[in-house]
């Protein structure tokens, strides 16, 4: 298949894209470039990589595509919560756009990056799919909207299917610091210790990035009836943990001591995921990695770079500061999240 990803240049795209393009599909990349530069290794090549923001994207631009991969997003709630309008504009308004320019291009399919933070503040049992969504930030709501906004669009020409991924852990070219195992285990390596950042009681649904990757693809080749304006929580029953259950699984694989950071408290987002519907219908998507793993792979990874406290910290891995830093220099209008 022919497939455009946008967002290619973030996190899960730079581990989705090889794992796409190995199983034999042709990729082509628009993305922004707010992280370009950002690198933790060799970045993805070999592949076309257009720069553009998706809120401009035309029918002309997914000519001839089979499929349409939408990752671009303001992707976490601190840069959602600085402005919270220009939030959904990216992340609803910006996806409902790029639906609706693949439909009238004749794009068959379209899978959403979603969230299973659209779920918020759950109750004690596992959310399926038919679950209520409870958004507890902008950045939550922004996925409901995009979710209710590219539904009515589905059709017998146009297939939508929302991917709620669980949060993300593992390596990966464009490293995120600020998704919570990414951030206990570099932590543990930059500073010695597995710095909290909340009381440790939430209880939070995790997904390897290249187990998020097998899923997409799972998704893509599936016949059309199984996915067709179907949502699918992406991830493992068995990696629905509390917070501090990982604090301890890093703490005991890097021998650093466990520490509440200044103000840790209660975490207002805490839900428990099912993921019967996926294992059931999608089992190409088998997820592989455990969160062990994926520490070990961080810690491995932070070594062979020699990852410091500055740099873990700062705007080359944390999307936040990122942004800041682009603000800062006048590179950026945080007003519309637009580049100047
Ligand atoms: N990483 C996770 O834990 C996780 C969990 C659930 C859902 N998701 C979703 O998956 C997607 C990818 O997440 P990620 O972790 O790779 O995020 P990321 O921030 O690393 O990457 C997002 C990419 O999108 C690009 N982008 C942002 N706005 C754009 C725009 N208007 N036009 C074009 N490009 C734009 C950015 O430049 C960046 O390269 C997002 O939609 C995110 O909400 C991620």
């Amino acid at each position: 298949m022919r497939v455009l990803v946008d967002g290619d240049r973030g996190y899960l795209g730079a581990v989705m894209v090889p794992v796409l393009r190995a199983a034999g599909h042709d990729v082509v990349g628009l993305d922004v470039g707010w992280y370009d530069g950002c690198d933790f290794g060799a970045q993805p090549d070999g592949y076309e990589q257009r720069t553009g923001d998706v809120r401009d994207a035309t029918p002309e631009d997914l000519d001839g595509f089979d499929a349409v991969i939408h990752l671009a997003a303001i992707s976490n709630d601190p840069i959602g919560h600085l402005n919270p309008d220009a939030t959904y504009d990216v992340n609803a308004r910006g996806a409902v756009h790029m639906a609706r320019v693949a439909k009238e291009a004749g794009v068959p399919r379209f899978l959403f990056s979603s969230s299973c933070s659209l779920y918020g503040a759950g109750g004690d049992a596992p959310v399926t799919e038919d679950g209520e969504f409870h958004p507890v930030t902008p950045y939550g709501e922004s996925k409901v909207m995009a979710e209710q906004g590219i539904s009515p669009l589905a059709d017998e020409s146009f297939s939508p299917t929302y991917l709620r991924n669980a949060t993300a852990y593992g390596s990966s070219p464009r490293l995120r610091a600020d998704i919570v195992v990414n951030n206990l285990t570099g932590t543990a390596y930059t500073r010695g210790e597995v710095r909290l950042q909340s009381d440790g009681s939430p209880w939070r649904p995790l997904v390897h990035a290249r187990d998020i990757a097998a899923a997409f693809l799972a998704a893509l080749e599936a016949p059309r009836e199984v996915v067709h304006d179907q949502a699918f929580n992406v991830g493992r029953d068995e990696d629905v943990v509390q917070i501090r259950t990982i604090a301890e699984q890093v703490s005991e694989i890097t021998g650093a001591p466990v520490s509440f950071a200044d103000g840790a408290g209660p975490d207002a987002r805490n839900y428990r995921v099912d993921f019967t519907k996926i294992r059931t219908l999608l089992p190409a998507a088998d997820p592989s990695w455990t969160v062990p793993d994926g520490i070990r792979e961080i810690w491995k990874d932070a070594a062979d770079r020699a990852l410091t406290a500055d740099d873990f910290e700062g705007a080359r891995f944390v999307r936040l500061e990122r942004i800041r830093q682009l603000a800062a220099d006048g590179r950026l209008d945080i007003s519309t999240l637009r580049l100047r």
